[in-house]
């Protein structure tokens, strides 16, 4: 059985920090947390309005992760130059919109080829590894592959997303045959996006996906696995300190 590698998408451990613009929860700690659980990578998407992860967490988690960071970035000369300074282990290139919640859709490498092999080009001459981040789509796939491209990570938005069994099934099926075609051209195949305790089975059982990336539902998770520890300390905190003065 071949490993299937988990990055663990830390994005929103900083959307909480930030609630508050201190430096509680540390996009850091977590990133250690999730290598000692077994996660192979760690993924951060510096966006261009910093919503989350900032440039500073970008600098940290470049200089003291032991595995390997997944950049995620809009192709814009701004993040090229973040991701040349910081030569990450990849890249993964997105497409970005500053009204959306969340990476919505693939990117049209197909209908925008001559932009991002500029930025394949500059990220690859750098050492970086290049992702870029599609829908299971073949036509997406060969331009991802004519543009030199060394990954292509499908969306599984519309699988996690669709309600109807049949809808699901059939979303799946696109995965399964784009990965096998990723294959075939030689691609390396991870996916992502959505993906929670309900619906990573089926994508998992591909065998021709090697990476999972993972964040908003295991930070939403996490809060719940965590909370009944936090608030048995701080009631213990509390209870202790009132017992030494009494
Ligand atoms: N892969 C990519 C390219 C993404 O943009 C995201 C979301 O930032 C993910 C994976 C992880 O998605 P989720 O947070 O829904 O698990």
């Amino acid at each position: 059985m071949k490993h299937l590698r988990l990055g663990v998408n830390i994005d929103h451990v900083a959307t909480i920090r930030n609630a508050r613009g201190g430096v509680h929860p540390d996009p850091l700690r977590a990133a250690r947390i999730a290598e000692a659980a077994g996660a192979d990578g760690i993924t951060a998407h510096l966006r261009e309005d910093r919503r989350h992860i900032s440039d500073a967490d970008i600098t940290r988690l470049a200089r003291e992760l032991t595995i390997p960071l997944n950049f995620e970035m809009a192709a814009t000369e701004e993040m090229l130059s973040i991701a040349l300074a910081h030569k990450p282990h990849a890249s993964c290139l997105v497409p970005e919109k500053r009204e959306e919640r969340t990476t919505e859709g693939g990117l049209d490498v197909a209908g925008s080829h001559n932009t991002l092999r500029y930025y394949v080009d500059s990220l690859k001459g750098a050492g970086i590894r290049v992702s870029l981040f599609i829908e299971a789509d073949p036509r997406q796939l060969e331009a991802a592959k004519a543009i030199g491209a060394d990954i292509v990570e499908l969306h599984t938005g519309a699988y996690c997303d669709a309600e109807a069994a049949a809808a699901r099934g059939q979303e799946l099926e696109r995965i399964r045959k784009a990965a096998a075609f990723a294959e075939e051209l030689g691609l390396e195949c991870h996916a992502g996006h959505g993906l929670t305790f309900g619906t990573v089975g089926p994508v998992a059982a591909i065998p021709t996906i090697v990476e999972l990336n993972i964040g908003h539902f295991l930070i939403g998770e996490a809060i719940f696995a965590g909370l009944d520890p936090a608030i048995r300390k701080m009631r213990n905190l509390m209870d202790d300190a009132r017992q030494a003065v009494a």
